[in-house]
């Protein structure tokens, strides 16, 4: 018999098929536009319009197979036979030919880390590591992206780090390692000494040490990078404390979280902030936040056609159709689950059943 909760992941589950099977036709469209000798300044606007707009999504293509992948896994969905080889031959495609093991967010443009972690995200839901080619061509364009600072940065070339891009390498090698097969440690020292100067006073993390404002996607990012490498315990007491402040701090009056202070909430932000809690206090973030309250707003996000907003009343996205569901998974595993939403492993951003 279809329960409310069948419903539930019925209407998201439509949501992701249509946003992937139009994502998957306007490519089409788009190569074969790319494909044809131009014919004059007839349709010119129309064609402008249309590669401005997939030059724009075309930056994240990757990732948002990854989001999406996910999000049909949280949703309990085995993703159609079709579908599975789409997104896998997309990803085949996006291997980078000039940069051994890096992978980009689509095969006209440029590599970068954020996507190839995509790629090994991918290639691990959907237990397909061959797509990936060589893993130890993989895992040394990411280790060749380390500074000498410790961080990582998201292309070759930049000496730019970041704490998203420390922590989408550190997620990248711990997963290409299991699936090498290898329990090489990494020279990790440095990475860990960067990450703890990311915590700024207010016990919040920045960016980078000492000149980015406290941001909750940061935060995750440091705590979750720490966590990697087993040294979520060099956070002082005091700067445990003034964390667990700021955090409890990012839900707002609306029930939401956000990423700042006086900024709105954003449902994205409850997987962000949640996750973050939960890696420094477990269980203990049933009584940090008011998780019904926060379940009520992330409600008010979903739009009645499926997905997930970053604001009620806002088109849904699949960048926030995860992270909602994410964050909600976590609320109901800390609680009495009643949507049947799998389990979220916070440290590999992943399903728990693939860590
Ligand atoms: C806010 O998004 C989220 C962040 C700043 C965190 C981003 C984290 C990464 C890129 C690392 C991801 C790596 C893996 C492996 C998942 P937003 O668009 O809502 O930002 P805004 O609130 O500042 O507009
Ligand atoms: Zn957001």
């Amino acid at each position: 018999m279809a329960s409310k909760d069948d419903g539930f992941a019925r209407v998201h589950l439509q949501f992701l098929d249509m946003f992937i099977a139009s994502g998957f036709k306007s490519l089409r469209k788009m190569e074969e536009l790319r494909g044809t000798s131009e014919g004059g300044l007839v349709g010119l606007g129309e064609k402008a319009k249309l590669l401005l707009g997939a030059a724009v999504a075309e930056t994240s293509l990757l990732s948002a197979l990854y989001w999406i992948t996910c999000a049909y896994t949280l949703l309990g969905h085995v993703i159609e036979p079709e579908m599975r080889q789409q997104i896998l031959d997309f990803a085949g495609r996006c291997r980078c030919r000039s940069t051994p093991g890096a992978f980009a967010p689509h095969p006209a443009h440029q590599a970068d880390l954020l996507n190839t972690v995509s790629a090994v995200q991918v290639a691990v839901l959907l237990d397909k590591p061959g797509i990936l080619g060589d893993l130890s061509e993989v895992s040394h364009y990411v280790r060749s992206l380390q500074l000498p600072d410790g961080s990582f940065a998201n292309r070759s070339g930049s000496n730019e780090g970041d704490c998203r891009f420390t922590f989408a390498a550190l997620c990248a090698l711990k997963l290409l390692a299991r699936l090498e097969n290898n329990d090489r440690k990494e020279s990790l020292d440095s990475v860990s000494a960067w990450l703890l100067r990311c915590q700024n006073l207010d016990g919040g993390f920045g960016c980078r040490p000492g000149e980015c404002e406290s941001h909750a996607g940061h935060t995750f990012c440091c705590l979750a990078a720490l966590s990697l490498i087993s040294q979520l315990h060099q956070l002082s007491h005091r700067g445990r404390g003034r964390l667990i402040r700021w955090l409890s701090g990012r839900q707002c009056e609306s029930g939401g979280m956000n990423g700042r202070p006086g900024k709105k909430a954003d449902a994205c932000y409850t997987w962000w902030t949640l996750a973050a809690a939960e890696l420094l206090a477990g269980s203990e973030i049933v009584s940090m936040f008011d998780l019904e309250a926060l379940e009520e707003f992330v409600e008010h996000c979903m739009s009645a056609e499926g997905g997930v907003a970053p604001h009620p009343h806002d088109d849904p996205d699949p960048f926030h159709t995860f992270f909602g569901l994410a964050g909600l998974s976590l609320v109901e595993h800390a609680r009495e689950g009643r949507r049947g939403l799998k389990k979220m492993e916070p440290t590999l951003v992943l399903p728990a059943q693939f860590s």
